[in-house]
């Protein structure tokens, strides 16, 4: 069966790669999701947006037949049974009050909103007019978070004790011609919607969450180490949302959670994210893709000395977790998820609701960080 899409903000970043190339074209260029029946789910987008051309452009070179800056119209179709935004997140919540008016299934990028209050009260409107929701909380299919929750399932890591979880890069400010700007310039606006807690705690609250257990308080620090940058344009702008954020999370497991996460760091580890893991038996740093272990057998028996150059190689005795599975990409894999549980009722757990938790976290850390004290997470 085909079900109509409409795919809104999809000129952007991450509604053209990650949505309309990597799942639902690749979804559909797969032959559609087989169901237990043997029918399939074969998604047939509609690309709205308000540029006509930009939409035209993308609708050409992949192959859509469908475009229109009608918004309306594509809701008025009843033909067009789901609405997804991954349009600027400012605009988010107006977006899908409109749809789900529509009484249309919604599924949409995280942050749902920049305040919790919106966040909450877009769920609560959802699941009012009794559409399926949801929100996308891609890391959790990475394959190198996958490969670490095996490894939990199986004990490796004993009692798990602590995370230190390291993101970020450098992010250049356009401030030199021949090192142009690589990420859009309204993440580095509070106005439109920017900010590193705002954008990356929301990540953040479901991997701990759902790895190492409930977020139930938090402590941060925020900062904008670089107050001017460049647009996309080339002109000079007030950075005005913090570009740094620095914080610990506890949980109802008793698991720490230190994670920080910046725009003005030069990368020596394995990867723009990792996480190392520390347990009783045995630890793991883990990446995007790929994974590290060390068991408590191998762990090598550092001594204080720094008189002289380290006799121990800190690299060796990790040991590469192999790929046992082909990973698809991790949105297509939610995606995937959520056209079943919209066709044949199959559970999904990652609802509006949830991604309000999201919001919700990034809040309190703004919170902590102008109080200057540790918040509780109210569960
Ligand atoms: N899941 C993730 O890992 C992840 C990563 C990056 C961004 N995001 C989220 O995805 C969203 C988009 O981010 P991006 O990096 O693709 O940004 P982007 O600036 O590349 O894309 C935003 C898109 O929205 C469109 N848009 C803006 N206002 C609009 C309006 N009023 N009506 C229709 N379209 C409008 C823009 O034209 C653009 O096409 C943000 O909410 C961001 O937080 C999620």
């Amino acid at each position: 069966m085909k079900i109509g899409i409409i795919l809104n903000g999809v000129t952007g970043r991450m509604g053209t790669n990650q949505h309309l190339v990597r799942s639902i074209l690749a979804i559909r260029d797969q032959g559609g999701i087989l169901l237990p029946d043997g029918s399939r789910i074969v998604p047939d987008p509609i690309l709205t947006g308000r540029n006509a051309n930009k939409l035209a452009e993308l609708a050409r070179t992949h192959g859509v037949e469908r475009f229109t800056t009608d918004l309306d119209a594509a809701l008025a179709d009843p033909y067009n049974e789901i609405f997804f935004d991954a349009s600027g997140t400012p605009h988010r919540i107006p977006f899908l009050e409109r749809a789900i008016a529509a009484g249309k299934h919604v599924y949409c990028e995280k942050p749902t909103a920049v305040e919790y209050s919106e966040a909450l009260r877009i769920a609560e409107i959802a699941e009012k007019a009794g559409v399926k929701n949801g929100t996308v909380q891609d890391k959790l299919w990475l394959p190198g978070i996958r490969k670490f929750q095996l490894l939990k399932e199986q004990g490796f890591f004993g009692k798990i004790l602590s995370v230190r979880g390291e993101f970020g890069y450098w992010v250049f400010t356009g401030e030199h011609e021949g090192q142009p700007i690589q990420r859009p310039s309204w993440n580095y606006r509070a106005e439109d919607g920017g900010g590193m807690i705002i954008d990356m705690h929301c990540h953040w609250r479901y991997v701990i969450d759902n790895l190492f257990g409930n977020v139930t308080r938090v402590f941060c620090k925020a900062a904008t180490h670089i107050p001017r940058r460049f647009d996309e344009a080339g002109k000079d702008y007030n950075c005005t949302a913090d570009d740094s954020a620095y914080a610990i999370f506890e949980t109802d497991t008793g698991v720490t959670c230190q994670f920080n996460s910046s725009w003005n760091v030069r990368v020596r580890r394995d990867d723009l994210l990792t996480m190392q893991v520390d347990g009783t038996e045995g630890s793991a740093i883990v990446g995007l893709r790929k994974c590290w272990t060390q068991h408590q057998s191998v762990t090598p028996r550092p001594v204080w000395n720094p008189d002289i150059d380290s006799p121990i190689d800190y690299y060796a005795n990790w040991t590469e977790v192999p790929d046992q599975l082909n990973f698809d990409n991790a949105f297509k894999i939610q995606w995937e998820m959520f056209l079943k549980h919209v066709v044949i009722d199959t559970p999904f757990k990652w609802t509006l609701r949830e991604g309000a938790k999201g919001v919700q976290l990034a809040e309190l850390s703004i919170k902590s960080h102008d109080e200057g004290r540790w918040i509780d997470v109210p569960q």
